[in-house]
């Protein structure tokens, strides 16, 4: 698949990644399928981005027409062959799980067309193990995005074992086309550039409250105020999704080692179902105004 074919991107999973990554594409101008697996899951989604773009819109960074243009591209859906049959990018961003990844994949390699290219929007995940349940790991390749994609700029392009540099270049291309600036990760490791550094930080801030070295507060501000984060370390695990942080912790707690054990504060705010700005509460209370770090 030539860059300049590219016409039409469709993102699995409606969650905070996905329906952010298909609102990018939408505003790039790329007619999108975004699909889940429930009518409610796809419509949350749909719903999350239209208050997006009306946000950027009131903010004067897109016009009305222009937000409205990006929504009237995007279709939300839940049957998959609807979703893939006439994609020409598929990308996925279903929950941090490997055997959930590999059930997606092989379902969807019986619709989507042969040309198609799979990038897994996956946060720490082995890119070669996830290409190896498909047919084309040569067309297979990491392409992550940050939390939220339509501020943040940087996409991680990550290569597996069987990956090709056609592949590689056609996603760098498409990532420069949605507005944001890709950085080609050259080996597949877990966490690749961005989680390898930031999730442990997360982590670790975790650790301090747990050990009461420091308050949330006290951790926040530093980090916020004297490290020059752009937000708290703790703020920043609830806007991530603690369970997303979790999920990579102990993945790379599996592959890499004792280091990046889990904090039990964090795995309780899991277990509480406290998961962070998008349930509402996480380290901070949401629906009572959330972060008011103090300096
Ligand atoms: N769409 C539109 N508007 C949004 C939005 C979205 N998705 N998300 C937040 N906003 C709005 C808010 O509602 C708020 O609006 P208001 O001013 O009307 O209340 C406004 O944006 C906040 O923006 P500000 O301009 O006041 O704040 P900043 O310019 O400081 O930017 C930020 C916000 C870009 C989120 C910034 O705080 C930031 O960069 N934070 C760090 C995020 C980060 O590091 N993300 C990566 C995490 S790692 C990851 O995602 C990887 C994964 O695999 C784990």
């Amino acid at each position: 698949m030539d860059f300049e074919d590219i016409e039409t991107v469709a993102v699995l999973g409606a969650g905070n990644m996905g329906h952010g990554i298909a609102e990018v594409a939408a505003l790039a101008g790329y007619e999108v399928r975004m699909r889940d697996i429930k009518e409610e899951f796809v419509q949350n989604g749909y719903d999350n981005i239209e208050w997006s773009l009306n946000k950027l819109a009131e903010k004067d960074q897109l016009t009305q027409g222009e937000a409205d243009d990006a929504l009237d591209r995007i279709e939300a859906l839940v049957d998959v062959e609807a979703a893939v049959g006439d994609a020409d990018v598929i990308i996925e961003a279903v929950p941090e799980k490997m055997d959930i990844k590999k059930d997606v994949y092989t379902d969807v390699e019986q619709h989507a067309p042969a040309d198609t290219l799979f990038a897994t929007n996956t946060s720490s995940l082995s890119i070669t193990e996830l290409s190896e349940v498909t047919e084309r790991p040569e067309q297979f390749c990491g392409m992550h995005f940050f939390n939220p994609p339509v501020r943040m700029q940087l996409v991680e392009v990550i290569t597996g074992a069987h990956t090709s540099d056609e592949t590689l270049d056609t996603i760098e291309q498409l990532a420069e086309e949605f507005g944001k600036t890709p950085v080609r990760v050259r080996k597949d490791s877990p966490g690749f550039i961005v989680n390898r550094i930031l999730v442990p930080l997360m982590n670790e801030a975790c650790w301090l409250v747990h050990d009461d070295v420091a308050t949330i507060a006290e951790v926040d501000s530093t980090t916020k105020f004297d490290m020059g984060l752009p937000m708290g370390a703790l703020e920043l695990s609830d806007q991530v999704g603690n369970d997303v942080g979790l999920h990579v912790l102990e993945y790379m707690h599996e592959t890499l080692g004792e280091a990046y054990d889990p904090c039990p504060l964090l795995e309780a705010k899991v277990e509480d179902e406290k998961l962070g700005k998008k349930t509402g509460e996480g380290f901070y209370d949401y629906d009572d105004g959330g972060a008011d770090i103090p300096r």
